[in-house]
């Protein structure tokens, strides 16, 4: 397998502390072992009490560990939020933002999202930039007009940070969010041309080499194989299925055994 694929889990409020230790005390050699295969790149993101201890546990190993919001500042009377230098020197290296849950129950704009990317970038995090339209967007052929709003700023701020970067990976996961938990995914021809098109608008505002793109909503180890053949995409975002470790490692090993060339 030449294409290198990122496996994101997004464990979102799934477990609870002593769930998520046992979850990674019970399957520490496969998770481990899951990320020294090749082309592989194993990301954790569990809640934000566990990142600290999960990331000395995976210290000396390629399993990186991810946040799954931060504060869109640096520090102050902001109660409640969790600033992105935290989560640096706690081993975070990794940070989902502008995910549709935390858009909709926290009002996250995509102001916020932008100034989050940026205090990510100044503190060496990749950002996973999530977008993704609505049912009702979907339906109304709509798809285009809603992601394009929420790239541009991003788009504009890698462009003025490229020096920053020092190849540091920069995600964008499209996660429809009719398809989040929905056992729903979006037809192939859908998905090949957003992420064509979402591709062509990074290489015409923004041609650095430091993007990847990933899927995510309702993925499992039936319809990976198909999805990852997909021109441009190169990982997931994977929800529920990634907290039963044998079909999160399943997604793994289908999509490395689908693209074997
Ligand atoms: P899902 O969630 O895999 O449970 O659909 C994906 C996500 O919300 O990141």
């Amino acid at each position: 397998m030449k294409k290198r694929y990122t496996f994101i889990a997004n464990w979102k409020m799934y477990f609870d502390f002593s769930e998520s230790m046992n979850y990674v005390t019970k399957n520490l050699d496969q998770i481990i072992s899951l990320a020294d295969s090749p082309n592989v790149s194993i990301i954790l993101c569990p809640s934000f009490p566990m990142i600290y201890p999960l990331a000395q546990i995976f210290r000396q190993t390629k399993v990186q560990i991810g946040a799954q919001n931060c504060s869109d500042h640096t520090s102050g009377s902001f109660t409640g939020q969790v600033c992105a230098k935290t989560l640096n020197q706690i081993g975070c290296r990794v940070c989902l933002i502008g995910h549709s849950e935390i858009r909709r129950y926290k009002n996250e704009t995509d102001d916020m999202v932008a100034k989050k990317f940026d205090m990510l970038l100044d503190n060496g995090i990749s950002p996973v930039l999530c977008v993704g339209e609505s049912e009702a967007d979907y339906k109304n052929g709509k798809t285009f007009e809603v992601v394009e709003e929420q790239l541009k700023r991003v788009i504009l701020i890698v462009s003025h940070a490229v020096k920053k970067l020092n190849g540091m990976p920069i995600y964008i996961a499209y996660e429809p969010e009719w398809c989040i938990g929905t056992a729903t995914t979006p037809p192939s021809d859908k998905l090949e041309s957003v992420f064509a098109w979402i591709s062509m608008q990074i290489q015409k505002h923004c041609p650095v080499s430091n993007w990847q793109l990933l899927y995510g909503g309702s993925v499992d180890a039936e319809n990976v194989t198909k999805i990852s053949k997909i021109p441009y995409i190169s990982g997931f975002l994977i929800g529920k299925t990634s907290t039963t470790f044998e079909l999160f490692e399943k997604i793994v090993k289908s999509t490395i055994l689908g693209n074997i060339s």
